[in-house]
């Protein structure tokens, strides 16, 4: 197991899109030799910056301490690089432990025979070894690890988190289509927030931009509430420097000032609020936010400016002119009643979202689930839109140059 200050190899999973904001999360504290990759960030960093980045990072969905990287075709090839890795290590004869597999590849095609077949080469390189084998328990394991085969090429990892690091341990009620908690802090950190004006979501549901954004404005650390991590069952787990960290994240919250900015979220179904109320209890941030039950079509903006951060129903359940009419009139809501805000709307319905009728400065492609979609800001701006882009020119400037493999501009 890892020495204190060993350097290692970590590798933060992420969601399509938000690789460039999970480098730029990362490099805030301290991971060195950053590479951005698909769907996930490689770094290097001791025991401390892997625990900080299970408590820290908004935008990570799983933190992994990669054991080996091999080449595999073949259920035998598999079998045999597994069983060469030294399990004693990491397990015991009463140990328990869970295989996770993800695969894309042509020479595999059943994750579920992927965890089997490693499984085996665990299970019999320790009972050769020992007469004593450890067992599989896929809901309360000692030690989770990772499997990874995309193509040919195979990674064997620790997993440091255990369940996915959305699972954050404020949502005591979902609703019907929650946003996942990491792709909601990715949203908010991508539409460039600057904590200092409005934040709105005026169709807040359970409320998950709302406490996300209540989060980063109170550099809340974002796991704080989470109860356990994987790494907390290693057996090199040093609880005093975990301690010490928590204790650090508490001191460096700061609680926003609430005159300067507010935190808004408005739904039309008041069932909906009460979950959404519910979470945010369940966060401690009920000072912070403030809900209301209004249609869009009624909220007026507060005063001042601010951002709207939002994914409207996307139509699975809403005929195909009715989801129409909604986009149509979120259009001329924004036009009418948002001057100098600017909108940021997450959605998969690409032909609803040409009925908004405003023209975006900032397409960005995400995935919600499996649904494929479009992030799209549109500012609303009083007088010309030329005066109004040019105001904004310099935070467009930084969008371009962080997420230029993402970012589709007009
Ligand atoms: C896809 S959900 C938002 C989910 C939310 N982001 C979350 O994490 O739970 C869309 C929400 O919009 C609300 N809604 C739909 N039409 C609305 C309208 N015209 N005005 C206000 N809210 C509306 C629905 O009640 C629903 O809660």
């Amino acid at each position: 197991m890892l020495e204190d200050n060993q350097e290692m190899t970590i590798l933060a999973k992420t969601l399509f899109g938000l690789e460039n904001v999970l480098a730029e999360e990362l490099q805030k504290i301290g991971a060195k030799n950053i590479q951005v990759l698909n769907r996930a960030v490689q770094y290097t960093g001791n025991k401390e910056l892997l625990y900080k980045s299970n408590l820290l990072l908004r935008t990570a969905i799983k933190i992994l301490v990669p054991l080996k990287n091999f080449t595999t075709k073949d259920q035998h090839s598999l079998y045999k690089h597994i069983k060469e890795i030294n399990w004693g290590d990491y397990l015991d004869n009463h140990s328990t432990f869970v295989i996770r597999s993800v695969v894309h590849s042509n020479y595999f095609n059943h994750s579920l025979f992927v965890s089997q077949k490693a499984k085996d080469a665990i299970v019999d390189q320790l009972r050769d070894e020992n007469g004593n084998r450890p067992s599989v328990d896929t809901e309360n394991p000692d030690l989770f690890i990772d499997l990874h085969i995309s193509d040919d090429k195979a990674t064997v990892s620790l997993d440091s988190s255990g369940l996915p690091l959305n699972q954050r341990g404020y949502r005591k009620s979902a609703g019907d289509a929650p946003l996942n908690e990491v792709l909601a802090a990715g949203l908010i950190l991508l539409s460039k927030w600057n904590c200092q004006s409005n934040f709105i979501d005026p169709m807040c549901g359970s409320g998950t931009l709302l406490i996300e954004a209540a989060m980063i404005a109170s550099n809340m650390a974002p796991n704080l509430m989470r109860k356990e991590f994987a790494f907390m069952r290693w057996a090199n787990f040093d609880k005093k420097m975990w301690l010490q960290m928590i204790n650090e994240a508490k001191m460096n919250q700061k609680f926003p000032d609430k005159k300067q900015f507010k935190i808004i979220g408005s739904d039309l179904s008041m069932g909906m609020l009460d979950i959404a109320q519910k979470n945010i209890s369940g966060a401690g941030l009920s000072n912070i936010i403030s809900l209301r039950n209004k249609q869009f079509s009624e909220f007026l903006a507060p005063a001042g400016q601010g951002i709207l951060v939002f994914n409207p129903p996307y139509g699975e359940r809403l005929k195909v002119k009715q989801i129409e009419e909604l986009y149509e009139s979120i259009g001329s809501c924004l036009k009418n009643n948002w001057k100098n805000y600017e909108a940021w709307i997450l959605s998969n319905n690409y032909e609803a979202l040409k009925h908004v009728g405003l023209k975006p400065n900032v397409k960005i492609k995400l995935f919600n689930g499996n649904l494929e979609c479009r992030f799209l800001s549109f500012p609303i701006f009083e007088g010309t839109r030329k005066g109004f882009i040019e105001n904004k020119e310099e935070n467009k400037e930084s969008h371009i140059k962080n997420e230029d493999n993402q970012i589709i501009e007009d």
